[in-house]
């Protein structure tokens, strides 16, 4: 931890913005924030270790034209909100540009003019990139930038736990934020801004491109205050991961596709171009779909990605990760095709925003992949996510700059501290019944459980069953704390247990209510409707 804050600390805390999460979203909101504010970042993570680090395709750029309005849309299944869309598109160049300035080295031609690649759902070449590493070369030079800023306090390795909003009628807003350090004390910070930067949802399921720990808190915490989610089964899988044996598994960018690679079946036939008009380019959900159609075709675990016609030099230089991952596992993409099956990625909804990226709790702000802005309608386009958490993360942090008073830094504080002050304390309550092993298969089974019923195609019986199980889990976890004497480690896996929870209900019960299929959801009637419980929940310790 670079600066630590330990020890100096009275509780709680008062600080101007508290942003927690530190992916794209969050850092580029606390680099944008104006004026001398004094900001603190948290994550359970550290500032190395985030989604953003793992994006490989790029960002999608309107520096080529304006085909990425009509492509988000046309992607996102027409449900996205257009004037949002515009935003993104009119506020998007600006905000590159200011990653260009902060030295984020993107790929250029001999003359210096910046390069484009394609992935599915865009009619153009629109997306600028660092080779297939683009992520991890934008969250270095962003690092950079944050550990220059003296006015940003960052706690890595710090879970937060629980929000406490003190918003009020007259529109005030702001709260106390709960959290646990690397060595289990517990410290409370208040803000009038806080902001959810918290990412995705994909460490919920069995299979996925995210980092394990992506169990959709932020989500939850806004969820806790009561704040507004929209659109939780509008849930994306990236048609392209390579699995491997388990655990070492990696995905596969689509910008590979968009440089000529093609989906083949079990048979070697090429299957894309007679699922849909842009064949192998299109957009994701059709992609993943047609895959699956595959597979339960074929009763195989993966298709497979073939690049073994394309210029062996060409691969080896454009995407020198993906290369030399695949041949470390045997394979080489230039001589053969790759195994690949669709796995989550991408949750499109989230907690509802504003235009300015606030949520229906004033005072609370959601940026990324927590967030639904209504940019990516049903089906994210390729490569818009990051791009979303720069001109909406801007967004935010322009709001907060321009409302804060630094005049009434006082009495904001003040108010705040007073609300903490007056707050009842949190009860704490009973100890949690499940052994941690009990809780740790629960986390498993639950996972598994998730990946069948969540998945591409979703059956009503099935959903509809699932939500029950859930039902009764939660009763488990409510009003319970986990045991004093737990580690740190497993208190967190209490909580983030708890949110899978939470989160696997909110998109259960979205995808139930949700009747026409449309982008990522989809859903049939289901063969078999006989009642069986998937989730073990250990019911003998069941509280009365
Ligand atoms: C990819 O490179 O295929 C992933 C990019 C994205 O999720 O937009």
């Amino acid at each position: 931890m670079e600066k630590s804050i330990k020890g100096i600390l009275h509780t709680p805390e008062h600080f101007d913005v508290i942003i927690i999460g530190t992916g794209i979203a969050g850092m580029f909101t606390a680099l944008s924030i104006q004026k001398k504010l004094k900001i603190l970042m948290i994550t359970k993570e550290t500032l190395k270790r985030s989604t953003s680090h793992l994006a490989q395709g790029g960002i999608a750029s309107p520096i080529f034209g304006d085909h990425l309005y009509e492509d988000t849309l046309r992607a996102g299944g027409y449900v996205n909100d257009p004037k949002r869309v515009r935003i993104l598109v009119e506020e998007g160049q600006r905000q590159i540009g200011k990653l260009i300035h902060w030295g984020v080295p993107f790929e250029r031609d001999q003359e210096g003019n910046l390069l484009a690649t394609r992935e599915g759902g865009h009619s153009e070449k629109n997306i600028l990139h660092c080779k297939d590493e683009t992520g991890k070369k934008i969250m270095t030079v962003l690092e950079k930038e944050l550990r220059k800023n003296d006015r940003i306090t960052i706690l890595e390795e710090t879970y937060v736990y629980r929000l406490k909003s003190f918003a009020d009628k007259k529109g005030s807003g702001g709260g106390k934020v709960f959290s646990m350090l690397c060595d289990g004390e517990s410290k409370e910070f208040c803000s009038p801004n806080i902001v959810l930067a918290t990412g995705g949802i994909g460490g919920i399921f069995e299979y996925t491109s995210n980092p394990e720990g992506n169990t959709g808190d932020g989500i939850a915490l806004g969820n806790s205050l009561g704040a507004a989610t929209k659109n939780m089964d509008f849930n994306q899988f990236h048609p392209t991961y390579f699995h491997g044996n388990g655990g070492d598994g990696f995905l596969v960018t689509e910008a590979l596709r968009g440089e000529g690679a093609v989906l083949r079946n079990v048979d070697g036939k090429a299957f894309m171009n007679e699922k849909h008009p842009m064949g192998d380019l299109a957009p994701r959900d059709v992609v993943a779909r047609g895959i699956v159609e595959e597979l339960q075709r074929s009763g195989k675990g993966d298709v497979s990605l073939d690049s073994s016609h394309m210029e062996k030099e060409f691969i080896k230089q454009r995407f020198p990760k993906i290369y030399r991952k695949a041949l470390q596992r045997g394979f080489d993409i230039t001589k053969a095709p790759l195994p690949v099956r669709p796995v989550s990625h991408y949750m499109m909804g989230g907690i509802a925003v504003d235009e300015i990226g606030e949520t229906s709790i004033p005072g609370v702000y959601a940026v990324g992949e927590c967030a639904c802005t209504d940019v990516h309608g049903a089906n994210r386009l390729a490569s818009n996510s990051l791009l979303e958490a720069i001109v909406f993360g801007g967004r935010a942090a322009k709001n907060i700059s321009e409302t804060f008073l630094e005049k009434n830094r006082n009495d904001s504080e003040q108010r705040l501290l007073l609300d903490c002050n007056r707050s009842a304390k949190p009860k704490e309550g009973n100890d949690f019944s499940w052994s941690v092993k009990e809780l740790k298969d629960f986390q498993k089974a639950l996972k598994k459980e998730t990946q069948k019923v969540l998945g591409i195609i979703k059956e009503d019986g099935l959903l509809r069953e699932f939500y029950s199980d859930q039902e009764l889990a939660l009763r488990m976890f409510d009003g319970a704390s986990p045991p004093k004497n737990w580690t740190v480690e497993e208190k967190r896996v209490f909580y983030e247990v708890n949110n899978q929870l939470i989160v696997t209900c909110m998109m259960t019960k979205a995808a139930l209510e949700r009747n026409q299929n449309i982008g990522a959801h989809y859903k049939v009637q289901g063969k078999d409707n006989s009642p069986k419980r998937r989730v073990a929940v250990p019911l003998q310790n069941e509280k009365k």
